[in-house]
């Protein structure tokens, strides 16, 4: 019989990337996915330990979902991903209704634990490989415009507040063939874009080849495709990379380059390896050699022994800078890591008073550079109809903005079309059509009238 499997998936785009992984392992086993949790046979939660709020969302939803298994005593309950090795005993022994528990590298073996989970049988398969890349599994993915790939699993450096390292294990590479021949399955599918996804990415490597190296081989199959990228480290972004974006048209004009602080002692202390002396360093030269390049970043307010000076740090580099965008955080112990043994002496109200000092300085940036906009022309990838009207479509720019646009002049979903923007906010832009582009081209993406 056909069963039905409904994934719900939290975190990265990374763990994205794998509940597609998953569903591609399941999927020839006869598997198929549903949307509606209510019709599904087996209920998976793929589940994130960043932050201790994932955490306790998701000890939420368990619960939310312990009610369907009453209804239904077959039905196959399972944690997958981050939170699978920290919590195995708690989930299955407390928490009697989870049947599995298999985290990030074991997901090969989720039929065999489905099939003992039918006979009653727990399952917990939460080992870390060294080498496990799923590079042989074909992911499972809807019709779309927009696809990840993992190019790279786990991570080394060991920032002292992250679990990552310990959740995902080391770093290891997929092999650069088997990236771009995913890249051309995709393209051949009608897909317009693809981000390729690691911890890590400029520790991206395949014997001679470095992540620049991919990332012009995955240029080269269609230029008519977007390439983006992440996460970035600041310690290993090379000149050549720099070059590779700029000489590619269709790699994207955008840096995902977490600072986390503005401060050198926090960096010191997070384990970041850079100076911001370096990491603006590499700002300049990205804007030397990538003319118009963008940058978002990620922040961390109120990791220990964070002063008020050293918060004000953050927020010069991000004056500094001028983000385009940012994910902005709370500092969270997680057990484990290194900065789990420091005290987390930063009082809650001061990192929440700080993280809204730090957003709100991101929202007026966001905002300037958005208004900045209104009157030049931009390339923007059609991608889907507006969430709130039928009459308008939702694209993305190269540097990642979401531009809104009528519905018309024989634009379809897939093209690319230069919008003139009118109207700006923090997060979106609104434009009038002007043409729809038959190449898709980097220069000159932007111009003023
Ligand atoms: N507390 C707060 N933020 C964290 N991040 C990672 N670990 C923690 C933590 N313990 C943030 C970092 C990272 C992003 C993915 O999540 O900013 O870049
Ligand atoms: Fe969360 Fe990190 Fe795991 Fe992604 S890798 S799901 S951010 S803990």
């Amino acid at each position: 019989m056909d069963k039905k499997v409904y994934i719900e998936t939290y975190g990265c785009q990374m763990n994205l990337a794998d509940s597609e992984v998953v569903m591609g392992i399941l999927g020839k086993q006869g598997y198929s996915l549903t949307h509606e949790m209510n019709e599904a046979d087996v209920v998976f939660l793929n589940t994130c330990s960043v932050r201790d709020n994932a955490e306790q969302r998701i000890h939420g939803r368990l619960g939310n979902i312990g009610t369907l298994k009453q209804k239904n005593s077959n039905l196959v309950i399972g944690v997958l991903g981050c939170m699978a090795e920290r919590l195995r005993d708690e989930l299955i022994e407390q928490k009697k209704m989870v049947d599995l528990v298999v985290g990030p590298d074991e997901y090969r073996r989720l039929p065999e634990f489905i099939d003992h989970a039918l006979t009653g049988e727990k399952g917990i398969g939460v080992k870390l490989s060294r080498t496990e890349t799923y590079e042989d599994i074909e992911p499972y993915r809807e019709e779309g415009l927009s696809a990840w790939i993992s190019v790279m699993r786990g991570c080394d450096k060991f920032c002292t507040y992250c679990v990552v390292p310990y959740t995902r294990g080391r770093e290891r590479s997929r092999t650069l063939a088997s990236i771009v021949e995913e890249v051309k399955s995709l393209s051949e599918r009608g897909f317009r874009e693809v981000t390729l996804l690691g911890q890590n990415v400029n520790s991206y490597i395949d014997g001679e080849k470095d992540f620049s190296d991919l990332l012009a081989a995955c240029a080269e199959v269609d230029g008519l495709m977007r390439i983006r990228f992440t996460t970035s480290h600041p310690q290993d972004l090379s000149d050549k990379l720099l070059y590779t974006i700029s000489d590619n048209s269709n790699i994207c004009n955008y840096i995902h380059l977490p600072v986390q602080s503005g401060s050198n002692k926090i960096l010191e202390g997070m384990n970041r390896t850079y100076t911001i002396e370096h990491y603006l360093g590499i700002i300049e030269r990205a804007r030397k050699i990538i003319p118009g390049v963008s940058f978002s970043t990620d922040i961390i307010a109120g990791f220990p022994t964070e002063t008020e000076e050293e918060h004000q740090m953050t927020l010069d580099v991000m004056k500094n800078v001028r983000y385009d965008g940012a994910f902005m955080f709370k500092y969270s112990p997680r057990e484990g890591t290194k900065a789990y043994k420091m005290e987390d002496d930063v009082p809650e109200e001061v990192k929440s008073r700080r993280l809204t000092e730090i957003i709100d300085i991101q929202q007026k940036i966001s905002y300037e550079i958005n208004q900045e906009l209104i009157g030049t022309k931009e390339i923007v990838l059609v991608e889907n109809k507006s969430k709130k009207s039928d009459d308008f479509f939702a694209g993305r720019t190269d540097d990642n903005k979401t531009v809104i646009l009528p519905v018309g002049n024989d634009v379809k979903i897939g093209d690319y079309v230069k919008v003139k923007i009118t109207k700006a906010t923090s997060g979106t832009l609104f434009g009038d059509f002007v043409s729809i582009e038959d190449v898709y081209k980097k220069e000159p993406t932007l111009f003023v009238d």
